[in-house]
């Protein structure tokens, strides 16, 4: 489903040059759980932003359901990103003035689906992820774990085929991240394809898959 292969990434910091990601070679099949763990600054969210084609390497290739993506224009990048992929990031990302419904329905609206569609939706989302009830909530009347289910719903919403999430818990309480990650294992057995990045091993090891980044280097635990 996901291939990368050699792929290199590179940042210019004044006169340095930083090599985020240095060759790196992975890939994912359907229904697998992995996570990816390493310090800060290891290129976790470099690796990342490459997976969900919001940024593109400077060589190697990344084959995603076989299709090339250096191949591909920009408007195929952005309808891949809305049909093919699901966020998750650490600081949740909802819009501040919808509330978690209006929140969970924007994936879907830019796909064009009514909004009498979308919403049935979002409340079965919500549902879901344990926020019956929740649904006019605005976020800043959420507390962080309902906050990041909402994120979670919304990344669910358009059937992706991969779910990335970047620390996701990590900015929550320890018990309110595993409730996060206790879901994230529910959904993947229900078949959702998951890549975690995370600095925490005990984060890690709820996945069926850990792998190690550093210095731009990924390795096999
Ligand atoms: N936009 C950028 N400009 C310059 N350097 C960057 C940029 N993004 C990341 N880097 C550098 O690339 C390296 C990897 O960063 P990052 O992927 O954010 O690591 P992590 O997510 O593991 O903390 C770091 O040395 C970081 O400073
Ligand atoms: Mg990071």
């Amino acid at each position: 489903m996901i291939e990368l292969k050699n792929v290199c990434k590179s940042f210019k910091l004044g006169d340095q040059v930083v090599k985020a990601l240095d060759n790196i070679n992975f890939s994912v099949k359907k229904g697998e759980f992995v996570a990816i763990i390493g310090p800060s600054g290891s290129g976790k969210s470099t690796m990342m932003n490459i997976l969900g084609l919001l940024d593109i390497a400077d060589s190697g290739e990344y084959l995603l359901d076989k299709l090339s993506i250096k191949e591909a224009s920009d408007s195929t990048l952005a309808d891949i990103r809305n049909k093919k992929i699901g966020f998750i990031f650490q600081s949740f990302n909802l819009l501040p003035k919808m509330n978690a419904l209006e929140n969970v329905q924007v994936p879907l609206m830019y796909r064009g689906i009514n909004k009498k569609e979308s919403q049935k939706r979002a409340y079965e989302y919500l549902e879901k992820v344990g926020l019956k009830g929740r649904e006019k909530h605005m976020p800043s009347q959420l507390s962080g774990g309902q906050q990041q289910r909402v994120a979670i719903a919304r990344a669910l919403i358009g059937e992706p085929e991969i779910i990335l999430a970047d620390e996701p818990t990590g900015a929550l309480d320890s018990k309110t991240g595993h409730e996060v990650m206790d879901l994230l294992q529910e959904l993947n057995r229900e078949g959702q394809t998951i890549i975690l990045i995370t600095h925490d091993i005990n984060v890690a090891n709820k996945a069926k898959r850990i792998l190690k980044m550093m210095d731009g280097k990924l390795e096999e635990v």
